[in-house]
């Protein structure tokens, strides 16, 4: 038996998302994406690189299926393309697009691999960014719609679903930030979209429960925990700002149906004009299990210039990836059970958690990527240090089952378990796939 044993029934597997590897853009009857828009803008994305051919799953999902068997996977978690199903973004259904998704979900169950879908993962029609996007109230009954076509077409198939992928990004990347699209930079109009798009998570789940759905639903949010720099108390006041805003702000809304009151003040001291909360409730509809994305912690010193949260990163003497993100399981084990603890969801998956190297295919054609190994091997072990005190841990899925379109880095982030030339689209698994095979076979590590 293993020194690090998972309970039994626990799924491992990976994360995917649509517009990240399934290519095919024009395929089908898919309609433009904000994702496709956006990386026709120079400048948008590292190298001026898009998804439009990424790892060409959509042609080629048959072979990757057959690789997390391969690999020993029991899980698989990846995402819907809605340009796919609902060209229009609303009306018209596109069987084709639905039936790639039907095709895909038979393929993992004859491979004895469960589904796990997310229903959005940042790539909206753009049709409807048109009227609005999430801005505009009228995504809370877009999204139902939407929500609905997919439970009606696989809902006797696939058991665990997700609403939405990290709402964190889509309002604050997508709207404050500027680094996805729309590439908005209006921190007004980013909590307008944590709003809306949080009553549509809501509207989903309600549905789904009033269709009396056999599976179970939850969300997946993303935490980068933050602490002061400095025992100081300026820098404790700008730690607790950005912990407001990287951890608490979505897990309030969901299982509270608000936003946290601390930041709300802040935000109106800033001048922020803030939308009416009156149908906050509608974000708190009960969820069966809530997805973790977790990467790395950040460090913050108080810095009175800095709008709006009086807050610098700091860098620490921490080890990094290669893609400067700081390496520290400790904070997985206690976020899982800080969250525990707070909020008591009613059980918990990881939903990604990875690494990004640079990795290298040497000359006998192995990538030996014995960094993604041991970041693994360490967060594995926090999560079970996790489940031993009590949490409700089922599964873990790392982040990705191949090196993808990496959003703003396009494809020169490599986290996959399984290396991919962008140029001949090979598949290559990396030393850490086959690493992970044996975890999962014994269920535990060392
Ligand atoms: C998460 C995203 C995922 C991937 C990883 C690295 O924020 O959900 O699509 O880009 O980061």
């Amino acid at each position: 038996m293993a020194k690090y044993t998972f309970p039994d029934g626990f799924k491992w597997g990976t994360a995917t998302a649509s517009y990240q590897i399934e290519g095919g853009v024009s395929q089908d009857g898919r309609s433009e994406s904000i994702w496709d828009r956006f990386c026709q803008m120079p400048g948008n994305i590292l190298h001026n690189d898009t998804g439009e051919v990424a790892n060409d799953h959509y042609n080629r999902y048959k072979e990757d299926v057959a690789l997390m068997k391969e690999l020993g996977h029991n899980a698989y978690r990846f995402s819907v393309s809605w340009s796919r199903v609902l060209p229009e973004g609303t009306g018209k259904v596109n069987e084709k697009g639905l039936q790639f998704y039907s095709d895909l979900v038979d393929e993992l169950l004859a491979a004895g691999i469960e589904p796990f879908l997310t229903l959005y993962h940042w790539d909206l029609p753009q049709v409807l960014q048109d009227k609005g996007g999430w801005q505009n109230p009228d995504s809370i009954a877009w999204f139902e719609e939407y929500a609905k076509v997919l439970f009606d077409k696989l809902g006797d198939r696939v058991t665990y679903w997700t609403t939405l992928n990290e709402p964190w990004c889509v309002a604050f990347l997508g709207n404050y930030i500027g680094e996805h699209p729309p590439g908005m930079r209006d921190l007004g109009t980013a909590i307008l979209v944590s709003y809306n798009i949080m009553r549509a998570h809501g509207a989903a789940v309600r549905l789904f429960r009033n269709m009396k759905m056999s599976g179970e639903i939850g969300i997946t949010l993303n935490f980068t925990p933050s602490f002061p720099y400095t025992d100081s108390e300026e820098d404790k006041l700008a730690s607790s700002y950005m912990d407001a805003f990287c951890v608490r702000w979505f897990l309030d809304a969901v299982f509270k149906g608000e936003f946290p009151s601390d930041l709300l003040k802040l935000f109106k001291e800033r001048g922020i004009t803030l939308p009416d909360f009156t149908k906050g409730a509608e974000m708190a509809e009960q969820i069966d299990f809530l997805g973790i994305n977790y990467y790395n912690p950040s460090f913050h010193q108080y810095n009175p210039h800095s709008w709006p949260f009086y807050a610098s990163g700091m860098k620490t003497d921490l080890p990094y990836t290669d893609r400067e993100w700081p390496i520290s399981p400790e904070t997985l084990e206690g976020l899982l059970l800080r969250i525990n603890a707070e909020y008591s969801p009613p059980k918990m998956y990881i939903t990604e958690n990875g690494c990004s190297y640079n990795d290298i295919v040497n000359e006998d054609g192995a990538i030996l990527d014995y960094s993604r190994i041991n970041y693994l091997s360490r967060h594995f072990k926090a999560v079970h240090s996790a489940i031993s005190k009590g949490v409700d841990i089922r599964g873990y899925m790392v982040w990705s089952l191949l090196d993808n379109f990496e959003w703003a880095f396009g494809r020169y982030s490599r986290f996959g378990l399984i290396y991919h030339d962008f140029e001949t689209l090979k598949r290559t698994p990396k030393q850490s796939a086959y690493w992970m095979r044996d975890v999962i076979k014994a269920n535990g590590l060392d």
